[in-house]
């Protein structure tokens, strides 16, 4: 069981767990670090497709099939990192991961996982899985102020009616 703060969301639409990106996008800060996990197909490269938009990338986000990183630049850079296909964690510090996550953009890790021993401990983790055809639960647990303070400008923003 999660314990602490947390946010459960439910998206009905792939549009939907976009907007919840393009939040994320709107309100992240250099240095910031989410990390996604759940299963094939839940919609974590769908959220990154919100935030890279959030961020004012002007190329669309997909899976980076053959790299591990891949940055798009907007009003920060926002480095998507897929951990889906690495095979120890020893890899990622080969890979210098690390150079990202205490670097001046954005980072966002799909299959976080795969890793979580690796990253810092302050982060904003996300949990999602699937509900139905259309349906994806989204959990949001701060780890550490700033994200907590993020997540109170989430809940701000649904409050006001943008979710
Ligand atoms: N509410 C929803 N939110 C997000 N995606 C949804 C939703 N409903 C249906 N979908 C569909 O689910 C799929 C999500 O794909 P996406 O690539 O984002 O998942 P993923 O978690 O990144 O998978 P992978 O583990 O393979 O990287 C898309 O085909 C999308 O259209
Ligand atoms: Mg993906």
């Amino acid at each position: 069981m999660a314990q602490g703060i947390f946010l459960d969301l439910v998206s009905r639409s792939p549009r939907e767990t976009q907007h919840l990106g393009s939040y994320l996008g709107e309100l992240a800060q250099a240095g910031d670090i989410f990390l996604l996990r759940g299963g094939l197909g839940t919609g974590k490269t769908c959220l990154v497709q919100g935030m890279a938009q959030g961020l004012g990338s002007a190329e669309p986000a997909r899976s980076p099939s053959f790299v591990l990183v891949h940055c798009y630049e907007g009003r920060l850079p926002l480095y998507h990192i897929d951990l889906y296909r690495l095979e120890c964690v020893e890899e990622v510090v080969e890979l210098g991961l690390e150079d990202y996550f205490y670097g001046k953009g954005v980072c966002v890790v799909e299959w976080a996982e795969r890793a979580l021993s690796i990253f810092p401990p302050e982060h904003m983790l996300i949990s999602l899985a699937y509900l139905s055809p259309r349906r994806r639960s989204l959990r949001m647990e701060p780890k550490g102020k700033r994200y907590e303070e993020m997540l109170e400008q989430v809940r701000y923003q649904i409050a006001a009616g943008r979710g």
